[in-house]
């Protein structure tokens, strides 16, 4: 089978970034699976679909004209990058990301990453759920006042105002949703190696994932 890396674990917590630095080293394929989730939340905004219409989320998210383009996402064409990165569409992702028919909708068009030479796919459930015979399971997480912090300082950069308190708010709501979630809860999972980055950089996080791998 074409190898699978599955890095999951909570919110702001550094995945997204490992695993793409992972996938540009080994020269894998990246799955950002959260951007299908903020779009599948972004596109019903757009037509004014409830966060708890379950039936018309899961259409939205089967549907989904999505163009993955380097850094660029297109929706329907239109650049979209910056609304996913927005707060809104985080919190907007995780309520609709507790339906189990959005989580239906979303799986093959996961399962379309895996392509050769290989993939690091990075989420909640990407061990547990989309790919649970992935070669190497890593679970990354970092203290909620670290998160905060990083999520501060990367909006600060983006020019977006923010507040510290608010963002660590924000963050424990969303890790108590998706944790407490019946339908593919954040957890560690019994095959998945902790990498606890509180006190590590973006560098040596990369490389632990690689010495994991060559093991
Ligand atoms: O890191 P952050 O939570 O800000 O963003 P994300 O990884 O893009 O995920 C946004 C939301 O989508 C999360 O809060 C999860 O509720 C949900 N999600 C999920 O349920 N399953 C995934 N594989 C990825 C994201």
């Amino acid at each position: 089978a074409i190898p699978v890396i599955a890095i999951d674990g909570p919110s702001a917590s550094g995945k997204g970034t490992v695993a793409a630095l992972v996938a540009q080293k080994l020269g894998y394929h990246y799955l950002d699976s959260g951007a299908l989730y903020r779009l599948t939340a972004v596109a019903a905004q757009l037509q004014n679909v409830a966060v708890d219409d379950e039936t018309s989320l899961a259409q939205i998210a089967l549907d989904l004209d999505v163009v993955f383009a380097g850094q660029q996402i297109l929706l329907d064409g239109n650049d979209v990058s910056d609304a996913l990165r927005s707060e809104a569409a985080g919190v907007g992702a995780s309520k609709i990301a507790v339906l189990a028919k959005v989580r239906a909708a979303l799986l093959d068009r996961q399962h379309a990453f895996r392509q050769a030479p290989g993939l690091v796919a990075d989420g909640r459930d990407m061990g547990s759920v989309v790919f649970p015979d992935a070669q190497l399971k890593i679970f990354l997480t970092a203290s909620a006042e670290e998160r905060s912090q990083r999520r501060y300082k990367q909006l600060i950069e983006k020019g977006i105002s923010a507040n510290l308190a608010d963002l660590l708010n924000d963050l424990r709501d969303r890790d108590a949703r998706d944790s407490a979630r019946t339908v593919a809860p954040l957890r560690q999972e019994d095959d998945a190696i902790l990498l606890d980055t509180t006190e590590i950089g973006i560098a040596d996080a990369v490389n632990f994932v690689l010495k994991n791998y060559e093991l």
